[in-house]
């Protein structure tokens, strides 16, 4: 079973058919809301609000491990995050859709195992390709066949948040190699890996990173919901498309 979880300007799936919303309690707390089930396309998915249904839960609060554990317990095996970015790389401007292809975790503070405690056996999982590459082509198959235009890969970039980066840091950051950044990406892919999910990522980039083009001088809050609704128009689009694919 697929499911969604949406970020920022993506809260709901206005085409989704919802059929009932699920609270659930996980060992590690609750989940950033209840879980909403239903279908797109006349096919089964769940969907859960990232930053909760009102949007009210900043990126370095999100519970990821009580978000992911709840999809799991439900019977989810394949996760397709949404996340808006900033861009970094000059062709990511305002707009674009990315399927990112690797990671760098530059958050802390943040709960980023199951695998902790006394109790629990020392873990290390294989993190080379944090995102799934199956799960990957599929979302740009998806992308494809919605007639969406959809960059393959990039290197995404998690910052701690919640405030955005220095114009000293973005120039840090690609200089270590990223394209794009965001608050949201870790440990939601590691933890999602941890769990043996199938977990990958539709980036869509609704600023220039801070000191880069249009937000050379800052970033400007107020024009990002101009660009991410049209941009989350188009990521429904490439959803009802993925949820079609076959599954592991
Ligand atoms: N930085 C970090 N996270 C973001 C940005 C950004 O510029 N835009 C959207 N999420």
């Amino acid at each position: 079973m697929l499911a969604i979880i949406g970020g920022t300007g993506l809260t709901q799936l206005a085409n989704l058919e919802i059929t009932h919303r699920q609270v659930m309690r996980t060992p590690y707390g609750e989940p950033s809301g209840a879980i909403t089930f239903g279908r797109l396309r006349q096919h089964e998915v769940m969907f859960l609000a990232r930053h909760g249904y009102g949007h009210t839960i900043p990126p370095h609060e999100v519970n990821y491990r009580a978000n992911l554990w709840a999809l799991h317990e439900q019977g989810v095996t394949r996760i397709v995050s949404v996340a808006s970015v900033g861009g970094i790389r000059a062709d990511l401007s305002p707009g674009v859709i990315v399927v990112p292809d690797q990671i760098i975790d530059y958050t802390y503070g943040r709960a980023v195992t199951y695998f902790d405690g006394r109790d629990r056996p020392v873990t290390h999982i294989d993190f080379t390709q944090p995102y799934n590459p199956k799960l990957r082509q599929q979302i740009l198959d998806a992308a494809q066949c919605a007639g969406e235009a959809c960059r393959d890969g990039g290197v995404y970039a998690a910052t701690q948040g919640p405030r955005l980066e220095t114009a000293a840091e973005v120039n840090r950051l690609e200089r270590d190699g990223a394209d794009m950044v965001g608050m949201t990406g870790m440990p939601e892919a590691s933890l999602a890996k941890e769990l043996g999910l199938s977990y990958a990522a539709i980036a869509v980039v609704v600023n220039h990173a801070a000191g880069r083009g249009s937000s050379r001088d800052g970033v400007h809050l107020e024009t990002i919901s101009a660009v991410t609704q049209p941009a989350m128009a188009r990521v429904r689009n490439i959803l009802e498309c993925v949820v079609g694919s076959d599954g592991d």
